[in-house]
């Protein structure tokens, strides 16, 4: 399916969040320009997307941008902190919040440009991405990252229930013409993000969310471009997960990957699912626990090695390449 790695008989590895944050290059440019100036910079995006695949030896790159342009290129202005992304009006501040919403494609260019950059490069396999309505909105209705499973989302859904069917499409809308156009622009593996499916009821998510998924990712692979989905914290939902909605899902480190493979469709493959804090432990602890997804290997040489959410920023470089390194050696 992902044909580059047909051949190969061990797992393919990328790291969720591997283009930034733990990578020495990346901090080192981080001393001269922002965050927002790295992702906006065609040419600095596109040397951030390579440097995992240059300085880790991962089989992927990913593309260096954020879940969150899909709100700016809606108007909605972002000021990127230390502590996280802040929108400067939330949508639960606005009276008819559908309405605030005025969409231009333009703001997408920049993302395009560093695309071409990379798959000019043909360094390796390009991972073009979006957020998943649920989460984008999420960010949008609430304002800022919140470690309490987003409240005032959470109370919109539940409140503004015709407004949330209207966001729902004008993010599903945008995010389908966004991964089109990256599709467009040679990205070859396209990840659906939805950190925040854990926040809803199983059967909400299934009748208010997965629809919307289903319609992204069905854009997506109209054009032969295989679609991940990371469900994060979506537990025994994904029982739902079929292989009508994608090609491979992401499971979260909480899940048993084991508990994971009965539970999903047969036909849909499995990226997954070591817990980020494992690559703070020892070298000899890193292996031990590799050493115990032998067998799942074995019954699944189709399983795409990565974490179950993204790369700590606190992880020392060595211990991320060492993960890398030892799943390169699995046979
Ligand atoms: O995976 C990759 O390496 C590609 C780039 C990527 C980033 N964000 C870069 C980034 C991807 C795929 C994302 C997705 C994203 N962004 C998600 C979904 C995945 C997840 O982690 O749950 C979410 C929820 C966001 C929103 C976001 N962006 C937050 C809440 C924050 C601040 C906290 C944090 O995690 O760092 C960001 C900032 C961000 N996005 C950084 C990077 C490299 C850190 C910027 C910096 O300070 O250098």
């Amino acid at each position: 399916m992902i044909k580059c790695f047909q051949n190969i008989n061990r797992p393919p590895v990328w790291l969720m969040r591997q283009a930034g944050r733990v990578l020495p290059r990346y901090r080192k440019l981080r001393e001269t320009y922002s965050f927002r100036e790295l992702m906006e910079t065609p040419q600095l995006a596109a040397d951030v997307t390579l440097m995992p695949v240059e300085d880790l030896g991962v089989d992927f790159a990913i593309i260096f941008s954020d879940i969150l342009t899909v709100p700016t290129a809606l108007g909605m202005e972002i000021e990127w902190t230390d502590f996280g992304p802040k929108f400067l009006k939330p949508l639960c501040e606005e009276k008819n919040p559908s309405k605030a919403l005025k969409f231009s494609g333009e703001k997408f260019e920049h993302v395009y440009n560093a695309i071409d950059i990379v798959v000019e490069n043909k360094k390796a396999p390009l991972i073009g991405f979006c957020g998943a309505p649920l989460t984008t909105l999420c960010y949008m209705i609430q304002g800022v990252s919140s470690k309490q499973n987003f409240p005032e989302a959470k109370k919109f859904f539940y409140t503004q229930s015709l407004e949330t069917k209207k966001l729902i499409d004008i993010v599903t809308e945008i995010s389908i013409e966004y991964a089109l156009k990256q599709v467009e622009h040679g990205v070859e593996v396209f990840q659906i993000f939805e950190s925040n499916a854990g926040i809803l009821p199983t059967e909400m998510y299934k009748e208010l969310i997965l629809p919307s998924v289903k319609k992204i990712a069905d854009a997506v692979r109209q054009k032969g471009i295989p679609v991940i989905f990371f469900p994060k914290g979506i537990g025994m939902g994904l029982i739902n997960i079929t292989s009508e909605i994608c090609d491979i899902v992401g499971i979260d480190w909480q899940t048993d990957i084991w508990d994971a493979r009965r539970l999903i469709d047969k036909k849909v493959k499995i990226q997954g699912n070591f817990d980020p804090h494992l690559l703070l432990a020892s070298k000899d602890k890193i292996a031990e626990e590799i050493e115990k997804y032998r067998k799942f290997f074995d019954e699944n040489p189709d399983w795409i090695v990565n974490l179950g959410h993204g790369v700590l920023a606190e992880t020392p470089f060595e211990n991320v390449k060492f993960f890398v390194d030892t799943i390169k050696s699995l046979r």
